[in-house]
């Protein structure tokens, strides 16, 4: 046959535009975008018939958690690059970038790299790659940027809070500053590590302890003040940087502050700053344990509302889901495991922080029909390629560039149902939006020109394996911010 995909009768949405074109697939590549019938007696060894339903490039959750090793709270992963990616794809994602934990005990970032290439190998449904956690940024790592580019790693994630991970706002000008050198794009948990800890102890000697007090122990003004200062480093060192997971809007407001300024600072938010308050983590006995993530779920309708508006009006670059998979129901290696006799009811500080999210990001987001349909592309693909280095060849469906990644929906008002934790494939027992009204699923997700999803034909049809591991190239996105040298006398 002349191809080995045709995708016919939808909507295609990209961030660019929307029409009804058919779609050619050849090699694993985009090989046509056509008007609607183009492709009528044009032979292929597979097609899908969409039946009107929306086709987009497959969406790219650049914010995962899996496999990672507990460094705060108790409990531990639950989620591995089998059964992560495996989430991934049934609800419609087809490459993640994932997170390669460097210890503050282990002064390389290349052996970080290399533990978690053994963890991902041959195991993973989605395409992939990995953000350096940088916790110990001393000389070695540092001198190992350059080697990290070589391989295919264009992006770092620094932590303002959390012991076990926050760097000195020194030790973050010495990693920014090696960055902006590199080409590398520096993501930075902005959270008040020493408000946090105070805020810990005042609870404590109240022996306040309940899920809920975790929102208490992050305030907002912690996000608020450390994204400004995070703001404040890179415009000093004169580097792109990406604010992961803001959840405030005043948080948000020193971003878009900052991008007004023409400083090269992106953002990212998530689904739980749209859909979860802090009354999510004030339910009888244990069950708020659930929704504990840093930052955590805010106030209520007006922090949503801002957030929203700030994907809207491209404060935000992207959409991820900060999936960080923890079982709930298991004292060993679950949320409950920071339950004991001197804590019966569980104390917040040592609940394992984050939520599962992988799956259901894109049905979530497009389900409440807030954004734009090629603004939700922007958000959820398109712009995680070009900030990461993917784009065009994820993100995209240019003819001879891009990767047949497609995410396939029902057509409009085919479905609407309850979500259940039941219908997930992640390993975990709950999903914190569980009884939430969808209208939307995917019905296909197709990855370099396979189906690896098809809910109503035998669901997960993908082979664990699958999924390649990619090489990323420089941000297109964040500029060229780093061509001039930086002169020490400038200010
Ligand atoms: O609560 C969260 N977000 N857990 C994941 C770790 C992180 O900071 O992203
Ligand atoms: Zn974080
Ligand atoms: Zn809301
Ligand atoms: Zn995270």
């Amino acid at each position: 046959s002349e191809y080995d995909l045709l995708v016919l009768n939808g909507l295609v949405v990209t961030d660019q535009e929307t029409g009804q074109f058919d779609i050619a697939v050849k090699d694993g590549k985009i090989a046509k975008v056509v008007p609607r019938g183009t492709l009528d007696g044009v032979e292929a060894k597979k097609t899908i018939d969409a039946q009107g339903g929306m086709i987009m490039p497959g969406g790219i959750d650049a914010h995962v958690h899996l496999a990672e090793p507990a460094l705060f709270g108790k409990g531990q992963s639950a989620d591995n690059y089998e059964t992560g990616t495996r989430s991934a794809v049934a609800g419609g994602t087809t490459t993640l970038i994932t997170f390669a934990p460097q210890r503050k005990s282990e002064p390389s970032l290349l052996g970080a790299l290399e533990a978690t290439h053994a963890l991902a190998r041959d195991n993973c449904y989605t395409d992939y790659s990995f953000h350096l956690i940088c916790s110990n940024a001393g000389p070695q790592a540092i001198s190992e940027f350059k080697a990290l580019r070589e391989a295919g790693i264009s992006s770092l994630k620094i932590y303002m809070t959390y012991e076990a991970l926050q760097l000195k706002d020194s030790e973050i000008l010495d990693v920014l500053f090696e960055a902006r050198k590199q080409k590398i794009v520096t993501m930075i948990h902005a959270e008040n590590g020493a408000i946090i800890d105070w805020t810990i102890k005042k609870l404590e000697e109240k022996k306040l302890f309940a899920p809920k007090y975790h929102v208490t122990s992050h305030p907002p003004v912690a996000e608020i003040e450390a994204t400004y200062r995070a703001v404040s480093l890179s415009e000093f060192i004169d580097v792109p940087i990406l604010i992961v997971h803001v959840s405030s809007p005043a948080a948000a407001k020193h971003i878009s502050d900052a991008q007004k300024r023409g400083l090269p600072v992106y953002a990212e938010t998530c689904p739980q700053y749209l859909f979860l308050t802090r009354k999510d983590l004030d339910k009888p006995g244990f069950e708020g344990a659930k929704c504990v993530c840093s930052p955590p779920p805010r106030e209520g309708e007006q922090d949503h509302e801002g957030i929203w508006q700030g994907l809207e009006d491209g404060t935000f670059t992207v959409l991820s889901s900060d999936h960080c998979p923890f079982i709930y129901d298991n004292t060993e290696i679950g949320k409950k495991a920071c339950i004991d006799t001197e804590y019966p009811n569980g104390h917040f500080k040592y609940i394992p922080n984050g939520c599962p999210g992988v799956e259901t990001r894109l049905s979530l987001a497009l389900s409440a029909s807030r954004l734009k349909l090629q603004k939700f592309v922007e958000v959820t693909s398109t712009n995680a390629a070009k900030l990461y280095g993917l784009y065009p060849r994820k993100g995209a469906l240019i003819p001879g560039e891009s990767d047949a990644d497609l995410t396939i929906w029902y057509p409009d008002g085919y479905k609407e149902f309850e979500l259940t934790n039941s219908l997930l494939h992640h390993n975990v027992d709950y999903t914190p939006y569980e009884g939430r009204t969808l209208k939307q699923w995917p019905r296909y997700t197709v990855l370099r020109g396979e189906v690896v999803w098809a809910k109503d034909e035998g669901g997960l049809v993908g082979k664990k394996g699958y999924g390649q591991f990619l090489k990323r190239n420089v941000s297109t996105l964040a500029g060229s911010r780093s061509e001039e040298e930086w002169d020490v006398e400038k200010f």
